[in-house]
């Protein structure tokens, strides 16, 4: 497994990925027994189970997708179909894919004809990934995804050059055990081991209020009870490291500076792990 924090990429967009911490979870799960049953309880892009699963094939791993990013990756050959079009309304054919990260502008005065666009791929397909497609355009953090008949009212757009790596999203799920449940309702027994890592409190990314988080939060507290955990969060939850420290004597992990994609800041995250 690379230890590079950029070494894995989740196929599609999705806010607060932790494919920083690729090498520290394939190092913890080295520590997994012989077929071990992970849950990735807030599984969000499933990339932490994607790395779990290739360090240890032997495990089971079951990815809590709440947030449907499966069938996003199911569509990602006809959401690629979307990009190229939108090239090519924009007058970029000759550009070529050469994977960096560069975008497009799509000029304002081409508004009309790129909501046509949406509106007819939708059509088409029976399916738009109004996320993707939103983190194209640049709008903010806001989690909502577009609709296609109701697009933004401002279009500063800017397509990726870089096409979807739609193999990788085909071969995304491969071995993994994907459900899509509350994390209240997943059969968690002990002697299972878990990769917690709960929306964040007051995070623009997951807008969930002080209060969902708190009763997320306890409902976590609950599972950790019962199993060993790897524990992500922000760097207010290192409030709790002596808590946390003097219960479950965890390992404890840090790194400063990821950028945050609320407001472009720097932030710290940690990572504790009883595995
Ligand atoms: C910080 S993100 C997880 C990111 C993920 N570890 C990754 O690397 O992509 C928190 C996730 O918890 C999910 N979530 C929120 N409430 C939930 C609930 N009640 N049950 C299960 N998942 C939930 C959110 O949809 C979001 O995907």
């Amino acid at each position: 497994m690379p230890k590079n924090k950029s070494s894995l990429q989740p196929p599609l967009a999705f806010s607060g990925n932790k494919r920083f911490w690729a090498g520290e979870l394939a190092d913890e799960a080295l520590l997994l027994p012989a077929g071990a049953r992970v849950w990735d309880v807030f599984g969000g892009s499933g990339v932490c189970s994607r790395v779990i699963k290739d360090a240890r094939p032997d495990c089971e791993v079951v990815w809590n997708d709440h947030d449907g990013y499966s069938d996003r990756l199911l569509h990602a050959a006809e959401t690629e179909d979307l990009r190229r079009s939108l090239i090519r309304m924009c007058g970029y054919e000759g550009c070529q894919d050469d994977g960096t990260r560069f975008r497009a502008p799509i000029k304002c005065a081409l508004r009309d004809e790129v909501c046509s666009l949406f509106r007819a791929h939708f059509e088409k397909y029976g399916y738009f990934d109004g996320l993707t497609v939103r983190r194209w355009l640049s709008i903010g953090a806001c989690k909502a995804p577009i609709d296609p008949y109701k697009p933004p009212a401002d279009l500063y757009a800017h397509v990726p050059r870089a096409s979807i790596r739609v193999g990788q999203a085909l071969a995304w799920c491969d071995g993994l055990v994907v459900v899509h449940k509350d994390f209240l309702d997943l059969d968690i027994r002990p002697g299972d081991f878990l990769i917690l890592d709960p929306p964040y409190v007051g995070s623009c990314v997951d807008e969930y209020s002080g209060r969902e988080t708190l009763q997320i939060l306890r409902g976590c507290r609950d599972l950790m009870e019962i199993c060993p955990f790897i524990l992500f969060g922000d760097a207010s939850i290192s409030f709790w490291y002596e808590v946390l420290t003097e219960k479950y004597n965890p390992r404890f992990f840090q790194k400063d500076g990821l950028i945050s994609c609320f407001n472009g800041k720097l932030r710290s995250e940690v990572m504790f792990s009883t595995w």
